[in-house]
């Protein structure tokens, strides 16, 4: 990892924020109480990894930040749409989310669904108004598509776990994995380096890293459900023993699964190499989605 503070790694998160803090601001044809719940999700701690990834891959083609905002928050309006029904009775059924109450606690089930619902029409809104020239407008919003499509089958495959039981562990977990998490975070770094007007060998090394860490990312999300606490990460800890979900501790256990995140990490690391000295911020994102604790 060149070494470069969290701080910095992390800088275009609060550009983010504000940004997404503009655009509630600009909905005022809308329900009070449904912009609130929205902001409630959108603006909460959350770490904002997808919107970082959008930036930092928009940077490593040689783009900046203001070229991938609209692509940023529309990702993170998908993410926060995706964990607040994750987190609904009829899906996992948490109560904390982030730190704090989840949305259908802090609200109602209704709101919580309806808060969702408006996150996906309003983040390909963003994208239809905010990026021009309309053909990169159209090759963003089949990305983002794609990415929520493939979170919404992945969800189903853990929800419903009844597809396909003749297949092995690893292979359903794999399959789970990429799509109820890898898509969104490589609709991310794809859209970045779209936002940025990536040459297509760009873009295929940016879709490998995505690919690596995307997977890489669920994998340390299982491994933290074991081992940290319920205050370290801000959700219910031993979630996924309790709903008996098939995860990588769960089919291979936590050693075999630690040996996975560094195979990933690696594939990422070695993505990079073609795009040379401005990919170092996704060079050290994967180190530090490696290591996470939260
Ligand atoms: C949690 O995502 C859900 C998964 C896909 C594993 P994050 O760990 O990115 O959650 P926030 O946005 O930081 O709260
Ligand atoms: C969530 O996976 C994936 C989503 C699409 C939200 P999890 O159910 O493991 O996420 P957490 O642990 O609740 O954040
Ligand atoms: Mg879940
Ligand atoms: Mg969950
Ligand atoms: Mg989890």
């Amino acid at each position: 990892m060149t070494q470069i503070s969290k701080q910095e790694l992390t800088a275009p998160a609060a550009q983010v924020e504000q940004y997404l803090e503009d655009y509630l601001k600009s909905l005022d044809t809308l329900p009070r109480n449904l912009v609130d719940a929205m902001a409630y999700s959108l603006l909460g701690p959350g770490k904002r990894m997808r919107p970082i990834l959008v930036v930092r891959a928009a940077e490593a083609v040689g783009g900046d930040a203001e070229c991938a905002m609209p692509a940023a928050a529309a990702i993170e309006m998908i993410h926060c749409f995706s964990l607040i029904h994750d987190d609904l009775p009829a899906m996992d059924d948490d109560d904390l989310r982030r730190g704090r109450p989840t949305l259908h606690k802090h609200t109602n089930d209704a709101m919580a669904i309806l808060a969702g619902d408006a996150m996906m029409g309003l983040a390909f809104e963003l994208i239809t108004s905010r990026i021009t020239p309309a053909e990169r407008s159209v090759q963003i919003l089949q990305e983002l598509a794609a990415g929520t499509n493939a979170m919404i089958a992945g969800q189903v495959y853990d929800t419903l776990p009844d597809f396909d039981s003749q297949i092995p562990s690893l292979d359903r977990l794999r399959t789970i994995h990429r799509n109820k998490t890898g898509a969104l975070i490589r609709a991310s770094v794809r859209m970045g380096a779209i936002c940025a007007g990536a040459t297509d060998d760009q873009l295929e090394a940016i879709t490998r890293y995505g690919e690596a860490i995307g997977l890489m990312f669920q994998i340390v999300d299982d491994v933290l459900d074991v081992t940290a606490t319920t205050e370290q990460l801000g959700k219910t800890a031993g979630k996924d023993v309790e709903q008996d979900k098939l995860t990588y501790p769960a089919v291979m256990g936590l050693d075999a699964s630690r040996v996975e995140v560094e195979r990933l990490r690696m594939e990422a690391h070695n993505a990079l190499e073609c795009l040379g000295p401005a990919a170092r911020h996704l060079l050290d994102l994967c180190q530090y989605l490696a290591v996470r604790t939260k």
